[in-house]
């Protein structure tokens, strides 16, 4: 018998955004954990200009990834290539858009793919725009009963103003990895706080400071069966003062703590069933990585943001709260590939 044929895997990474260092490493992680017996892997790196380095096939011809031989359309998809050209997108079975942030995380390289017709991991558009967006997510979470911190939104042209005292988060409303973020302790520095978060965005975020623990639960599945969270991990942002770009990425900046040493099981379940709730409420799909703060006064449960393409490597805080819950990352990855392919199949018997 001969073995089954390799299904070809995408991963993107890099793009327009000030995390594509980190898609960067996420990629080279994914890539390590997928079983080559399995996958045929075509990586393409997408510049910070949004350039795709798309490989030639083997006529030369540039038009191509990879030859086709899947059964879907083929080679309809123009993104653009370096030189300046657009070129199209070849076949293949299924794509891994490791990109965070602007321009990969925020439903436009999902639209892209929607387009071409071609499975890929993680939300769909809407989710992924939803997602991107603190200020939408956060008025579709209270719609949904499921608690946030109090926030105001500015908008070019608005006056700065902020409700809630101080300290206060100023931050823009569709970025990530804490860039352009600022603790704001005294009214003074609110101006340049509003003015750094408009470099980034047309839309800035005040939010009520919630004094707390910082909690992240992953996520994992699509809406059938439920979706399964894993066990929540505390973030101890050590010397930091919150959990700023350098607490994230310097070495020894964190500690992750799973499962976090001083809640009781009654809120690690509320934190797990929130997650998931969350999840299905901002219609996800794929996975997810949902941060909470837990209030210190009177230790209520406060959904933060939900990333649906969050920091990726094997060591990253998903990974590490799944394999502390039993799924070790190649399992996640594998799994992931396949609720793509599922939805993709199930989808496609859709009548429009
Ligand atoms: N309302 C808030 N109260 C307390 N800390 C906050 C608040 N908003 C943000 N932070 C701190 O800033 C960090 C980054 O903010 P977040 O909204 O998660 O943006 P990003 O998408 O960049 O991760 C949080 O992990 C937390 O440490
Ligand atoms: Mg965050």
């Amino acid at each position: 018998m001969s073995p089954p044929r390799r299904l070809r895997v995408a991963i993107l990474a890099g793009g327009r955004s000030s995390e594509h260092e980190i898609s960067l490493a996420s990629a080279r992680s994914v890539v390590a954990g997928l079983d080559p017996e399995r996958y045929e892997i075509v990586e393409v790196a997408i510049g910070r200009d949004g350039r795709w380095a798309l490989e030639a096939g083997p006529d030369r011809s540039g038009h191509v990834l990879v030859p086709g031989t899947g059964t879907g359309p083929a080679e309809t998809l123009p993104v653009p290539a370096e030189g300046g050209t657009l070129e199209a997108l070849g076949v293949v079975d299924v794509v891994l858009p490791i990109l965070h942030g602007p321009f990969g995380e925020d439903g436009t390289v999902q639209g892209l793919l929607e387009l071409a017709d071609v499975p890929y991991v993680g939300a769909g558009v809407a989710a992924s725009a939803l997602a991107m967006d603190k200020d939408l997510f956060k008025k579709v979470m209270r719609d949904s009963g499921i608690p946030v911190a109090a926030h105001h939104a500015i908008r070019l042209g608005d006056a700065v103003e902020n409700p809630f005292g101080y300290p206060v988060f100023v931050k823009p409303a569709r970025l990530g990895s804490s860039v352009g973020i600022t603790k704001v302790h005294a009214e003074e520095e609110l101006g340049p706080a509003v003015e750094l978060a408009f470099r980034h965005d047309e839309k800035v975020l005040v939010e009520e400071f919630v004094s707390g623990t910082e909690v992240e639960v992953g996520v994992l599945g699509n809406r059938v069966p439920p979706p399964v969270a894993s066990l929540p991990g505390q973030i101890d942002t050590l010397e930091h003062e919150w959990y700023d770009y350098a607490s994230k990425y310097d070495e020894g900046g964190m500690d992750l703590v799973v499962p976090p040493p001083d809640l009781s099981q009654e809120t690690i379940e509320l934190l797990q069933r929130r997650a998931v709730e969350s999840f299905v409420a901002s219609e996800c799909e794929g996975l997810a990585r949902v941060d909470f703060f837990v209030r210190e006064s009177n230790g209520e449960v406060v959904l933060n943001e939900l990333n649906t393409m969050p920091g990726f490597t094997a060591t990253s805080v998903w990974a590490r709260l799944f394999e502390a819950s039993g799924l070790g990352y190649a399992e996640a990855l594998q799994r992931l590939i396949e609720l793509a392919l599922e939805r993709h199949e199930r989808r496609s018997k859709l009548v429009y």
